[in-house]
């Protein structure tokens, strides 16, 4: 006793700095390793990020690219043309939608239900808006796929729908408007 030096206490107190060091850097790994990945359920999903579910909603859908005059038929991954999208057009492309629908957080049901943060949502799930037969059997979520087709043609994806709108025809449209609705959506 009483012998310790001060290269010995310094030698255990850097051992316990390494220690927790460790157990931090262990900590900071498992968290991200082991996150759960959530899908479907409207609870769980709204504590993550969007991303998980947009990257899984999107596989290999492929779309007509209807943008190069010269190139009409040609398909491409509509995943492809949402990393290209641009919001603030999306945003002008949107006012197609806003005489029916609100998309702000807590907005009214007009014509159409509101629909903030769609990307994800549980279809058919605003309190009080009188949905279609069609609609409230189609059931599920709305994801970038199921969003993207509906908004190409309504009554073509889902016959039956009380929505009247013809459809927004141009690949890249749909994805401006949809990275419009991402980009405001609860991250
Ligand atoms: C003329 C009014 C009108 C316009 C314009 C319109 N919608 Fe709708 N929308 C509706 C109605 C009505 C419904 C409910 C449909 C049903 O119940 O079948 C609906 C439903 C929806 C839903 C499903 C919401 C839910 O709660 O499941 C989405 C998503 C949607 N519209 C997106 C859009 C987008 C995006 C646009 C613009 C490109 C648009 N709508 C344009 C009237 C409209």
């Amino acid at each position: 006793m009483g012998t310790m030096t001060t290269f010995e206490l310094n030698k255990i107190a850097g051992a316990i700095l390494f220690a927790g060091l460790i157990a931090m850097i262990a900590s900071i790994v498992s968290k991200g390793i082991f996150e759960p990945h959530h899908s479907g359920d409207e609870h769980t999903w709204h504590a993550a990020s969007h991303y998980p579910i947009v990257s899984e909603s999107l596989k290999n859908k492929q779309v007509i690219l209807d943008e190069t005059p010269n190139n009409n038929n040609s398909e491409v991954l509509f995943s492809e043309l949402l990393s290209r999208a641009n919001p603030v057009s999306g945003k002008k492309i949107f006012k197609k939608c806003s005489a029916c629908h609100s998309v702000t957080e807590g907005g009214p049901n007009k014509v159409g239900p509101n629909i903030w943060n769609i990307v994800g949502k549980k279809v058919a799930s605003n309190d009080g808006f009188g949905y279609s037969e069609a609609m409230i059997e189609l059931g599920g979520v709305w994801d970038i796929d199921s969003l993207e087709s509906f908004i190409s043609d309504p009554k073509g994806y889902l016959p039956g729908t009380k929505m009247s709108f013809s459809g927004i025809k141009k690949s890249g449209k749909r994805a401006d408007l949809v990275k419009y609705l991402i980009s405001i959506s609860e991250k």
